[in-house]
């Protein structure tokens, strides 16, 4: 046999409707279910070559070879593809963002959806779009949602099989747009998956779960009638609410820093002057501020005008993620 390769495209989500907390934690079957959207401009470029003449895998990430645990996550990904196309190839990988680094918005999403595509492709696997989405799962939970395109639902499922995230609106249906106010961090957060084995720990998880069906429900809701105000108010109180878990679970964790609290006060005060603007924050001090597209160059300016606001990105809804041809 020779060596067999192919290469995947994905962008990063913003999560509307947050994932956080796992009810099985190997398999990445998450607490509740999300909703996100991909963002255009933004991606992450995978080509991943299985080869018989290897003997480990390797990944080389922004032209850095890397080892421990990075390379062993992506490892343990590669063994699931193995497993299915009944291969014992080893590969190499190489993953370039077009993102900036160390601007705190590297995204295993992306990643993991990149390397589904490519990996699955190059394995010589055919998967349909949810069987994409349940491999990137297994990689990071929020990659599900990075498969399918433009504004994205990740159903929790009742296992590993319908576990999966599908398009519940194409990229433009609605002109969202999210401008992403890089903070300058002071420390390095810990991690999602870190992050997820706590959300248990917290007394507010359970109320959380208990009323994210609702929560959902009216994002979708909103989303599919373009109804601004509906969507600023759930996507608000979503974040919050996940941000309350966050620091409340044991041991606590704060992911804010002054500026992302700035800039969320900020954002009110805009939204009580009427202009259509919301925040969301992952885990992570940046300040994702959506608004629409005849705003954005407005809020751009304000944002970065805003103290300890390092850089402002925008993104438009995303498309799917691809195989790149040649
Ligand atoms: C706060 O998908 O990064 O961004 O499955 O461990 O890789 P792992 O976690 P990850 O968690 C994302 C958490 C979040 C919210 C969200 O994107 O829904």
């Amino acid at each position: 046999m020779h060596h067999t390769t192919a290469t995947g495209i994905a962008s990063p989500n913003i999560a509307f409707i947050k994932y956080w907390g796992n009810r099985d934690e190997a398999l990445r079957l998450p607490a509740n279910g999300s909703i996100s959207m991909n963002l255009a401009g933004l991606h992450t470029r995978t080509q991943v070559t299985f080869d018989p003449a290897l003997r480990a895998d390797s990944l080389l990430l922004n032209q850095v070879e890397q080892s421990g645990p990075a390379l062993e996550r992506v490892s343990r990904f590669l063994d699931q593809v193995r497993r299915m196309a009944g291969s014992q190839n080893r590969a190499r990988i190489v993953s370039e963002n077009n993102f900036p680094t160390g601007a705190g918005i590297a995204s295993s999403a992306a990643a993991f959806a990149a390397l589904s595509l490519a990996a699955s492709a190059a394995a010589g696997l055919q998967l349909s779009e949810p069987e994409l989405s349940r491999l990137a799962r297994l990689g990071s939970g929020s990659a599900a949602r990075s498969v399918p395109g433009g504004f994205v639902e990740w159903q929790p499922g009742s296992g590993d099989v319908d576990s999966y995230a599908f398009s519940i609106a194409a990229p433009g249906y609605w002109d969202l747009v999210d401008c992403i106010a890089i903070v300058e961090a002071g420390h390095k957060p810990v991690g999602s998956t870190q992050g997820h084995a706590l959300a248990g720990t917290s007394p507010l998880q359970a109320a959380r779960v208990a009323d994210s069906a609702r929560r959902l429900e009216a994002c979708r809701r909103a989303i599919l009638e373009r109804n601004f105000a509906d969507f600023a108010a759930i996507v608000e109180e979503d974040s919050n609410l996940m941000h309350a878990v966050m620091m409340t679970s044991h041991p606590a964790l704060f992911y804010w820093s002054p500026a992302s609290l700035l800039v969320m006060k900020t954002v009110r005060e805009w939204r009580e002057d009427q202009i259509p603007v919301c925040y969301t924050l992952d885990a992570g001090p940046n300040v994702h501020v959506l608004t629409l597209t005849d705003h954005a160059p407005q809020v751009v300016q304000a944002l970065e005008d805003l103290p300890g606001v390092a850089q402002v990105l925008t993104a438009a809804p995303g498309g799917p993620a691809q195989l790149a041809h040649a």
